[in-house]
């Protein structure tokens, strides 16, 4: 008698238990559900959505602000990477050296020209704001590159 006793308290024991743990579990996620919805994480949320593109942003946002001409490696990375690596709006890869071989041709002069005043797809200054000087830094690190 007294062992059935104990094994039922058991069994009520771990059924309250149980019912607590989900209460409090329950209302956790309750809570975190009605601060997504109360405070300013729809912007948060809007923010993250947006990530990769705030970050291509951020990227030419920060150009200008840089203390100091960039030499043309960071330039490179931040800006001009984002088309020259991948191919993306039908840039030229910075790998692919057919593809630079008549553009290299035209010399310095001339793709610092169509990079100041943008070409087809490539908005002016690789849509960045690039002093000349760095302009002329980063076009020579391509012409490097792509040769
Ligand atoms: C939005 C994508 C994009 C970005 C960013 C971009 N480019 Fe381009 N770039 C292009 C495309 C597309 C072309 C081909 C244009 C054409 O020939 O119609 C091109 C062509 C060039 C050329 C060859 C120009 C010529 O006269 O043939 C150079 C040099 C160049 N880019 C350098 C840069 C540099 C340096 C940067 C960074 C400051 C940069 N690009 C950023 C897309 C981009």
């Amino acid at each position: 008698m007294a062992e059935q006793h104990s094994s039922k308290s058991i069994m009520w024991v771990t059924i309250i238990v149980a019912t607590v743990l989900i209460a409090i579990v329950y209302a956790l996620t309750v809570n975190k559900g009605s601060s997504n919805a109360n405070t300013s994480s729809a912007a948060d949320e809007a923010d993250i959505r947006i990530q990769p593109v705030a970050k291509f942003e951020l990227a030419k946002a920060e150009a200008p602000a840089a203390s100091g001409p960039r030499d043309g490696a960071t330039i490179y990375n931040t800006v001009c990477g984002a088309c020259h690596n991948t191919g993306a709006a039908g840039a030229p890869k910075i790998d692919d050296k057919a593809a630079w071989a008549s553009r290299l041709a035209s010399g310095k002069d001339a793709l610092i020209k169509s990079v100041t005043n943008g070409k087809g797809a490539m908005p002016a200054k690789g849509g960045a704001t690039l002093s000349d000087a760095e302009i002329k830094s980063v076009v020579e690190y391509v012409m490097g590159k792509a040769k």
